[in-house]
């Protein structure tokens, strides 16, 4: 995406890698809006840092990060053993797997990397073969968010206000965006709309970075806190919903996403608004067969009994704002079931949640 750095105009991808170095570039979105800053990790271990940390977050995004953490793994290796260097693979896909455990496109990722690794008959081509496949997972990812926002941009009429949750956009993937790739694409065709974007506590990546690629795209937009929505769906003034999903269930439609989301299905329920989910092929879990089996990430009470931001300086502040001493339950996904789902926006085309499973060919399913 093109962003706007110091008054130059320059075009990133969220996620990078340099061969030569062997490491993983990254925008620190702890930063952002605030500062634009990239980061490098010297190996796996602190590329599983960068995940957990939240430096690089969003389930497309960290699924091509532990992609090139699993490539830059295995390229470190520097004995001739191939049990140990299966063993050593095992370790760094495990590393980064359990970085963070709701998003299932790091684990789609590194396995699609795993698969192609096999055929690999020594060390070397194994570690050449890991950082093609990683490659190759970061232009996929490119591509499937350009295609989401193909078929997706047609939902979006003149006049519409769109809510969106969290952030699905560029910096949640590799490039693009699944939620904003409509957006952007109906920017393109020239259509005149409006998206509010859900502050989404307690990281607000929605104020934060959603706020912040649309101010870069120039898209029209206004924060509004989360308790807000309900009062703009009674009162007409939010025509559709589009999010993103940490994990969508292939064989029953349910959708994990940042928390928040499952209230807002709710409320378009309620007022007969549409509400649809735009995911890369990565992000469905052809395996669990119900919402209730995802694992759901509980966070640091931290967020929640606080919150981050900058002072007059630039300088990133956390104040506590809850009363001290109190704690806090901090889940940082819910699950929405499938009937509150309009439709799924995928690269290939838009299908009713229940309609996943009998098209699982063609949406990437490899199993029987
Ligand atoms: O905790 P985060 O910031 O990684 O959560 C991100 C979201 O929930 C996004 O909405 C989600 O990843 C879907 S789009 C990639």
């Amino acid at each position: 995406m093109q962003v706007i750095v110091n008054g130059r105009t320059r075009q990133y991808r969220t996620v990078e890698f340099d061969t030569k170095r062997n490491r993983v570039l990254l925008i620190e979105q702890r930063l952002l809006p605030h500062t634009f800053k990239r980061i490098e990790t010297q190996d796996f271990a602190a590329t599983a840092r960068a995940i957990r940390d939240m430096v690089v977050r969003g389930a497309g995004a960290i699924g091509a990060t532990a992609a090139y953490g699993l490539a830059q793994g295995a390229r470190a290796f520097k004995r001739r053993s191939m049990p140990a260097f299966q063993k050593h693979v095992q370790r760094v896909f495990e590393a980064l797997r359990n970085a963070r455990p709701t998003a299932v496109d790091p684990v789609n990722a590194m396995l699609e990397v795993r698969r192609k690794m096999a055929a690999g008959n020594t060390i070397e081509a194994q570690q050449e073969i890991a950082l093609a496949a990683a490659q190759a997972f970061a232009d996929d990812n490119v591509e499937d968010c350009r295609a989401i926002g193909k078929h997706g941009a047609a939902l979006i009429r003149d006049g519409m206000n769109i809510l969106t949750h969290c952030n699905a956009g560029w910096l949640a993937f590799v490039d693009i965006g699944s939620a904003t790739a409509p957006i952007y694409t109906a920017q393109a065709q020239d259509r005149k709309f409006h998206v509010y974007c859900d502050e989404t506590r307690p990281r607000c990546q929605g104020a934060t970075l959603t706020a912040w690629e649309l101010a870069q795209q120039r898209v029209p937009h206004h924060v509004i806190a989360d308790n807000a929505a309900g009062h703009l769906f009674q009162r007409g003034q939010i025509q559709i919903v589009i999010v993103g999903s940490d994990r969508t269930l292939g064989r029953t439609g349910e959708v994990a996403n940042k928390i928040g989301t499952y209230a807002k299905a709710v409320l378009a329920h309620r007022h007969r608004v549409p509400f649809y989910v735009a995911i890369p092929l990565s992000t469905i879990d052809w395996n669990l067969k119900s919402g209730a089996a995802i694992p759901i990430e509980e966070r640091d009470e931290t967020e929640v009994l606080g919150a981050w931001g900058a002072d007059s300086r630039g300088a990133r502040r956390y104040v506590r704002v809850a009363n001290p001493g109190s704690h806090a339950k901090n889940p940082g996904f819910d699950v929405t079931p499938a009937e509150l789902i309009t439709g799924i926006i995928t690269p290939k085309g838009i299908f009713k949640p229940a309609e996943l499973w009998d098209n699982r060919h063609q949406l990437g399913f490899t199993g029987r």
